[in-house]
């Protein structure tokens, strides 16, 4: 007898990608495909050497994560120019190649020691076919992504893709096939739901809208308000996940101690807004613009940052609204 819960029709990221570049039409040439496959391939050797790794060296993965990631987007001969969190100046490769990738090789990695998950995020422009292949060629503001997602490495390996005007997708390593397998299929963000995740302890620095909105939460005035659960990380991959999975609210405000925010646009913040935005929520900077049309002058600006379901993000913003 078969057993009708066994997965006999299992989409691999390989199969995944093969089939929605079809869906791409005939303007598809394979650079897409090639790119991601690699990226996925080297966030597991990056994270692979973490295991054993002492506090001193930390920073160290860092570096090597971030020599392995560099040095796997030139040999692909697909990118012509890559920014990096640990790279102070946009790497400009020769050849072809005809997308810009910006990266955070490791995010969460000052958690590293205590065992929370860390993760790769990533965006990818597909630049103009006369593109000069200067840093200024991604001072873009997210609208302009082609894709983007990040990795998690928690109890499982996973991994979370988007491609402009698609759907959200979810993937686990299966350790045993070597395969990231299609798990969350099309991943929507509940529309509300009572969590929160800030760095509390910024709050002395908080302007008065971000009190208010984090006071509305906590100290619900409604007759059947009740406060909301916090749960925060600091791995901003980690709590972008369960954001994604569970629903609810994850910021990252300017304040008076950081007045432009601390996460950056280009690698850390519009990644996640595209992958936000493309599973139903919403992702606001802290001008409450959204965060997609924010463009970077500088490859490592920052930003205040607001994202999660869509109806807390709405609540966030009319907050917001009285305090202009
Ligand atoms: P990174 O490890 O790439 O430097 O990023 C750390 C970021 C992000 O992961 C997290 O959301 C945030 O820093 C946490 O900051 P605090 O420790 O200030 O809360
Ligand atoms: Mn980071
Ligand atoms: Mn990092
Ligand atoms: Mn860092």
């Amino acid at each position: 007898k078969v057993n009708s819960e066994v997965q006999t029709d299992i989409v691999t990221l390989t199969r995944y990608l093969t089939e929605s570049e079809h869906a791409l039409g005939t303007t598809a040439t394979g650079d897409f495909t090639y790119y991601i496959r690699r990226a996925t391939l080297i966030n597991l050797v990056g994270l692979a050497g973490s295991e054993n790794k002492t506090g001193d060296e930390q920073k160290k993965l860092d570096v090597i994560g971030n020599e392995i990631f560099v040095n796997s987007m030139r040999s692909s001969g697909k990118v012509k120019v890559l920014v990096s969190e640990e790279e102070e100046n946009a790497l400009v490769f020769g050849g072809s190649g005809k997308y810009a990738v910006v990266c955070d090789p490791i995010d969460g990695s000052s958690n590293l020691d205590a065992g929370v998950s860390v993760g790769t995020i990533f965006g990818i422009f597909k630049l103009d076919d006369n593109a000069a292949g200067t840093a200024d060629d991604v001072l873009l503001p997210g609208t302009e992504l082609v894709a983007a997602g990040f990795t998690m490495y928690g109890a499982s390996a996973n991994l979370v893709l988007t491609m402009r005007g698609g759907n959200v997708n979810g993937f686990t390593l299966d350790n045993a096939l070597g395969e990231f397998i299609l798990t969350h299929p099309n991943m929507r963000m509940p529309k509300t739901r009572s969590i929160y995740s800030v760095n509390e302890g910024n709050s002395l620095y908080w302007d008065s809208a971000c009190r208010e909105y984090f006071d509305s939460i906590k100290y619900p005035t409604e007759a059947n308000g009740k406060p909301y659960s916090a749960r925060y990380i600091g791995s901003m991959v980690a709590d972008a996940y369960r954001t994604l999975c569970y629903g609810g609210m994850f910021a990252y405000p300017a304040d008076k101690k950081s007045p432009k925010g601390k996460l950056r646009i280009l690698y850390e913040c519009a990644p996640m807004a595209m992958v936000m935005e493309q599973a139903g929520g919403q992702a606001v900077d802290s001008n409450m613009k959204r965060m997609l049309e924010v463009v970077p002058t500088h490859i490592h600006d920052r930003s205040g940052i607001f994202m999660g379901s869509y109806d807390e993000i709405e609540k966030v913003k009319s907050v917001f609204a009285k305090h202009q």
